[in-house]
């Protein structure tokens, strides 16, 4: 561990976790005298799975043959924006992380564009919050969410790596200070709560060590750092105007997790994103900083030789999503207002007569 990790941003990494001990935390604390107010504000609506016309027939056939397909020797990464990705593997797996939704209330207000219903093997969610958990929108064979270990089907091997959300960030936007006064959400351990827990997902597929971030905090302890050395593929969540990590951390950690390339995400989006909603900026600066690729659509096809002599190469995927994203501009104005008519002076009908009062 570096220096420039453990001193900017204390408080956070190396934390106990919470200040329970282990004996505490087996004996776990009755849930519903937490549960208050904000709860009761979201609509009692579970899994929508029920509703699922698809089965679990592509699943079957990936316990039995390892896979759908012969293998295609690359792996494929599609960007549907903001944090969602589809990663499918050589033999066909398909991968859905982080959909996105609108939160209730008008604070959650961030999405121009639902989330596409989209049909993919395995859902999964890095964390609580509205950007990254509308699981409800794949029509998924199966959902990890949150996931924590190691879970193995067909030709993929994917590790959760449990840690803690960005809870001290570098930006100007807002501080850890604002989000608690605005509200009263603890965001740093201890005693934050699930929505500042994030997993990170390390996905291990045609020979490529592929890392979704999340949003995790930029300084996580040594032992999470020992699982996701060496990555190939790092999907991080860096944006010019360092909503979770800035362009400076975006390159600092790129270059501790010794990445080959480095995809950004949680970046604006016109026409996607709602403007002024806590982001501000696409990656340009950050993918500048780097050796670089503009990619010129939302897929990218990647294998070990192909980026064997990569270097925290970043691929851009920039405006090009997955998802239909419909700009719409104002009309111009064409020509003079219409005039007015005079004012009709109905109320003189209601004139006093002489010597009434109103
Ligand atoms: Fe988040
Ligand atoms: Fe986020």
């Amino acid at each position: 561990m570096t220096d420039e990790f453990d001193n900017n941003h204390g408080p956070t990494a190396n934390a106990p976790v919470g200040t329970s001990t282990r004996e505490d935390l087996a004996r776990p604390e009755p849930a519903e005298e937490k549960w208050g107010f904000e709860q009761a504000l979201v609509a009692p609506v579970g899994s929508l799975a029920f509703l699922q016309l698809s089965n679990n027939d592509r699943l079957i056939a990936a316990q039995k043959y390892g896979g759908l397909r012969e293998s295609t020797g690359e792996v494929e990464i599609s960007f549907f924006g903001m944090c969602a990705f589809r990663i499918t593997t050589p033999k066909g797996l398909e991968i859905v992380i982080d959909p996105w939704r609108n939160a209730p209330g008008f604070i959650g207000y961030w999405f121009l564009v639902d989330f596409p219903i989209t049909r993919c093997d395995i859902g999964m969610s890095t964390h609580a919050h509205g950007d990254h958990d509308a699981l409800h929108r794949l029509d998924a064979g199966m959902i990890l969410d949150r996931m924590g270990g190691t879970f193995e089907l067909g030709d993929v091997k994917i590790t959760g790596i449990l840690d803690k959300h960005m809870c001290e960030p570098q930006n100007d936007l807002y501080t850890s200070e604002m989000v608690l006064q605005m509200f009263g959400k603890q965001t740093r351990p201890p005693g934050e709560t699930m929505e500042w827990c994030n997993s990170m997902f390390l996905i291990e597929t045609g020979g490529l060590r592929i890392l979704h971030w999340g949003d995790n905090r930029q300084n996580p302890p040594d032992d999470v750092w020992d699982m996701i050395r060496d990555i190939d593929i790092a999907l991080l969540p860096v944006s010019d105007d360092g909503h979770i990590l800035t362009p400076r951390w975006g390159v600092k950690i790129a270059e501790k997790l010794n990445a080959k390339v480095v995809i950004p995400h949680h970046y604006y989006i016109e026409g996607l994103n709602a403007p002024n909603a806590g982001w501000e900026l696409p990656a340009v600066q950050f993918t500048r900083m780097l050796d670089h690729t503009f990619l010129d659509s939302h897929t990218v096809r990647l294998s070990p030789e192909k980026i064997k002599d990569y270097k925290q190469h970043v691929m851009y995927f920039g405006e090009h999503t997955v998802t239909e994203i419909f700009k719409w501009t104002p009309p111009d104005f064409l020509g003079p207002n219409a005039p007015l008519p005079e004012p009709a002076r109905a109320w003189e009908r209601f004139k006093p007569a002489k010597g009434d009062h109103y």
